[in-house]
């Protein structure tokens, strides 16, 4: 068991480092934002439609990926019907441009579908063509926002090992934190490339947030050596709820509510932080050639 783990360990390593050793001359690179938690319905979904909205809103252009195979998805929540997803690219049916979805304010939304996960069995050709298309978004896009499914499924957690940035958030439930604290935990021990974000979401005042949101972050720090900086909280607000039940996004349906501010302020202190990072961000065609190059190798592990 030990060995296993630390086998993945050594290929992320390995796969990280060659993907920043890559030269890509002066091509501009997309930032890859991984939003992900220890336990479903925290608000995942909600925030990562909210906070790419917000993104764009700032003047940044920002793609959407709906990287969870559940229910309630982000076309739910936006009242879209996708027809197509990454499975149908993959079946080589149709092409990547044509399943991506206009969203509100400027958002681009590429449904995953069942697809998402089966990009680890794509012939060598196949992932050529596939990172090909995807590689064509590079140029015109600032942001990639991933919308996960919760856990520490090897397959989900690659997400968040290989992103830029990880958000993970959590409500100030006990059970919530415990599991946020499994899921950098499980990142951490694969040794995740980007910068750890905590959002607590569904806070009745920034003091409890704060409470909340120090405490997990001393945990990380003194048990697994991790970093997490607090980016923001989110107050519990009835509006997420009508906003939902009307399928519109949060920030458009109640901009002036306390969890539209709330979720506007991280966008932009999340573009802060970006600003100040002096590394290249690793790119849609890097991200996606390492979580694949994971996927595929972890199967023969
Ligand atoms: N800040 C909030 N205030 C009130 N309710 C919220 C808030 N965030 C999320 N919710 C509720 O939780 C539900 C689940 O959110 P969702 O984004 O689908 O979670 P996840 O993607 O983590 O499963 C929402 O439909 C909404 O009713
Ligand atoms: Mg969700």
């Amino acid at each position: 068991m030990k060995d296993q783990a630390e086998k993945l360990r050594s290929m992320a390593r390995e796969i990280k480092t060659r993907i920043e050793s890559e030269v890509f001359k002066g091509a501009k690179r997309t930032r890859i934002v991984t939003v992900t938690s220890g336990k479903g319905g925290v608000g995942k979904t909600n925030f990562a439609v909210n906070l790419a909205i917000s993104l764009s809103d700032l003047g940044h252009k920002t793609i959407l990926l709906d990287a969870d195979m559940g229910l309630a998805n982000v076309d739910v929540i936006l009242g879209l019907v996708p027809r197509y997803n990454l499975y149908h690219v993959i079946r080589q049916e149709i092409s990547l441009s044509e399943i991506i979805i206009q969203g509100p304010r400027g958002i681009q939304i590429i449904p995953g579908g069942s697809g998402i996960f089966q990009l680890a069995n794509l012939k060598d050709y196949e992932m050529k063509d596939m990172l090909q298309q995807l590689g064509k978004l590079e140029g015109q896009s600032d942001f990639l926002i991933i919308d996960t499914g919760p856990g520490i499924a090897e397959s989900v957690l690659s997400f968040a090992v290989m992103a830029d940035d990880i958000i993970v958030l959590t409500t100030p439930e006990p059970t919530s934190l415990t599991d946020a604290y499994g899921i950098i935990k499980s990142a951490a021990a694969m040794e995740a490339r980007g910068s750890y974000y905590l959002v607590v979401n569904r806070v009745f005042s920034e003091s409890q947030g704060v409470v909340v949101g120090h405490r997990l972050k001393s945990v990380c720090e003194k048990f697994l050596g991790v970093e997490i900086e607090i980016i923001g909280f989110v107050s519990e607000d009835r509006a997420v709820r009508s906003a939902v039940m009307n399928q519109q996004a949060l920030v458009i349906y109640a901009p002036a509510s306390n969890a539209a501010k709330d979720i506007r302020q991280i966008a932009a202190s999340l573009c802060e932080k970006a600003g100040m990072v002096t590394e290249q961000p690793i790119g849609i065609k890097g991200f996606f050639r390492s979580i694949t190059n994971l996927w595929r190798q972890k199967t023969t592990v």
